[in-house]
């Protein structure tokens, strides 16, 4: 959905990516028309290095764009719908540099704008990466709807940054208006996190998983993804196996772990995601070989070329319930599997992940179930 902000910089044409006519969902909202809105009435002083933090689809840095922005982002979707916006907008693609997560921050920021992200995990490992360049003068503003703004949302910033208050809610939004204090002892950063798996799930029974801020399910071993491992395929005779929406990497690890052979390639769209994958791999100390990929699902992968595809589908995007995503996992891993090549898929039962396998592949088959998960497998037909 192409859609119109009006902003104090101007009106913006702005959409998510990939562009999805049946999707009705749009690239901005209320929290941030409310920080931008702040910025302008309160002639806020936009110089120096303005960083912007988990700006969703680019909407701040593209309003921003006159005050070269700095975005710091998780998401690979994420950067694309900003350099696509930048350029729906006239921008030219240099007024704004675009860094990831795991990019080494700015050495001195004066204004930082946050757009709190869903995870508070991956506020508090980038509040704490960007605070020692923050200053006593840096601006920070915070900005968020009412629901994703708690008790905790507020005190990460109070014990990295300073005193921290909010604003009246507008829309359903709230702004974080936070006082830096340089002086402040900051908490050590107690990501990336790793610890060992528990016994009984296969190849990586007892053996270390690494997980950087944000990553799905970074502190436990997750129910669904357990049941997987339970039932992962043999993959003898198998050359290429892709762990598709990765995470931290435990489902390909496995898979390499059991047979040195494959060859993986861990991918997501997180950039936090494929840096935990490869960690998690290298941890393993896994013979064989492996390719890290950040990107949108199977995009680039060459068609025909993979043997296995493995696949835990997400169902949110930023808060909302879509199944869009899963789709389109399941669409480019028909076209990137051989004939005869195989997708398996774990999913909550009443997700109803066969419906579409049917769909797509002409079959899918039960491989297990227990009264909550499913494991799924599609084979393509030549
Ligand atoms: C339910 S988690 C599964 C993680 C891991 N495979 C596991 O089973 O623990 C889904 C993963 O898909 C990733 N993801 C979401 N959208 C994606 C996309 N368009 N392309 C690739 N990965 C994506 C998320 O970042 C997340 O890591």
């Amino acid at each position: 959905m192409n859609d119109r902000m009006t902003t104090p910089w101007g009106e913006l044409a702005l959409a998510r990516h990939p562009e999805d006519p049946r999707e009705r969902l749009r690239a901005w909202d209320a929290s941030d028309a409310y920080l931008l809105r702040h910025l302008a009435e309160q002639g806020t002083p936009l110089s120096g290095t303005v960083v912007v933090l988990g700006d969703r689809w680019g909407a701040l840095v593209t309003a921003l764009a006159r005050h070269r922005p700095t975005q710091i982002t998780d998401s690979w979707l994420g950067q694309e719908a900003t350099r696509a916006n930048l350029a729906r907008n006239g921008v030219e693609p240099g007024s704004v540099r675009l860094l990831t997560t795991q990019d080494p921050p700015p050495e001195r920021i004066d204004v930082l704008l946050v757009r709190v992200p869903k995870s508070l995990a991956l506020l508090e490992d980038q509040l704490l990466r960007l605070a020692p360049s923050v200053h006593a003068d840096t601006v920070v503003v915070g900005t968020g709807m009412v629901k994703e703004i708690h008790t905790s949302t507020l005190q990460l910033f109070e014990r990295i940054l300073g005193p921290t208050r909010t604003s009246l809610a507008q829309q359903k939004a709230r702004l974080i208006l936070c006082a830096p204090d340089p002086s402040l002892e900051r908490p050590v950063n107690p990501w990336p996190y790793g610890y060992d798996l528990p016994e009984d799930i296969g190849p990586l029974s007892g053996r270390p998983v690494v997980n950087h801020a944000g990553v799905f399910c970074a502190d436990r071993l997750d129910i669904g993804t357990r049941f997987f491992l339970r039932h992962l395929p043999e993959t003898r005779g198998a050359r290429r196996v892709v762990d598709l929406g990765c995470g931290n990497g435990i489902v390909g690890t496995a898979v390499a772990l059991a047979d040195p052979q494959v060859e993986v390639l861990f991918t997501d769209e997180s950039y936090q995601a494929v840096a935990s994958a490869e960690a998690t791999y290298r941890a393993n100390g896994v013979p064989g070989h492996a390719e890290f990929r950040v990107g949108d699902g199977l995009a680039g992968v060459p068609d025909g070329s993979v043997d296995v595809v493995l696949n835990n589908p997400p169902f949110h995007s930023h808060q909302a319930t879509t199944d869009a995503t899963a789709w389109r996992m399941f669409t480019g891993a028909r076209r990137a599997l051989r004939p005869g090549g195989e997708l398996w898929v774990v999913g909550n039962r009443h997700l109803g992940y066969h419906v579409k396998l049917r769909r797509l592949f002409g079959n899918s088959q039960l491989v297990a179930g227990d009264p909550k998960f499913v494991v799924l497998k599609a084979v393509k037909r030549g």
